[in-house]
């Protein structure tokens, strides 16, 4: 087999994302919700999103940098209060999540936007998502900066304190994993329906 073999700083960064997303998939998304200094609401989906481990339960999720090279507000409200919440989503909420996927002025609260209802968190100021079949409350671990300027990288690192699961999946201390289907997120526009499994796709809304 023949390869097409370069060094990522000779293509452009939209040629990565396209072959990092498209590769590294199907990826779960942090549906990640934080709270402003102000205590204004935030909401925004980020799939580059990992669980790093469980003892302690810790998951990371991605922010890169604006490509005016600020921070996006997941990232600067979860620096600022230090709490964020991971909620995980399933299909029929894709469409109220794409509408907050969209670089806002920071001033827009994605919470109305997205038909989707805010439920009080247990240890944690930032809401839950109610809809969200399981979410991970956080305190933040750490922000990790591996870049700067347009489009950089940056992890945000939380220790997950508490954690909802809807009852249905929940059966003597263990989640049903066959019961739970949640989103993907493919390359360019696709996502995966493991309930399906169904690849569809959605086009970002235009601000
Ligand atoms: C499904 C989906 C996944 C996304 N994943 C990421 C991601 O991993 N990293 C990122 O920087 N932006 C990602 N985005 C774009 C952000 O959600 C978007 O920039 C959002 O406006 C950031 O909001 P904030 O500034 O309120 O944090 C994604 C968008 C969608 C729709």
């Amino acid at each position: 087999m023949s390869s097409v073999s370069f060094r990522p700083q000779d293509v452009p960064v939209g040629s990565l994302y396209d072959l990092m997303s498209a590769s590294i998939a199907p990826r779960p998304i942090g549906f990640i919700s934080t709270l402003n200094a102000e205590g204004r609401g935030n909401l925004a989906p980020f799939s580059y999103f990992i669980v790093g481990g469980v003892n302690p339960a810790s998951l990371c999720f991605c922010p890169a940098n604006r490509s005016n090279g600020e921070d996006k507000d997941s990232l600067r409200n979860a620096e600022a209060t230090g709490e964020f919440v991971a909620n995980i989503l399933v299909r029929t909420m894709a469409e109220g999540m794409n509408q907050t996927g969209v670089d806002y002025p920071s001033e827009v609260d994605e919470w109305p936007l997205s038909g989707l209802t805010a439920a009080p968190s247990v240890v944690v100021a930032p809401p839950r998502v109610l809809e969200s079949p399981v979410a991970f409350e956080c305190k933040l671990h750490q922000v990790v900066r591996h870049g700067s300027g347009p489009h950089g990288t940056n992890y945000v690192i939380g220790e997950v304190v508490y954690v909802h699961v809807e009852e249905s999946l929940w059966n003597d201390g263990m989640i049903v994993a066959a019961a739970f289907r949640p989103l993907g997120r493919m390359g360019g526009q696709e996502y995966i329906d493991l309930g399906g499994p169904e690849i569809f796709e959605l086009a970002r809304p235009k601000r």
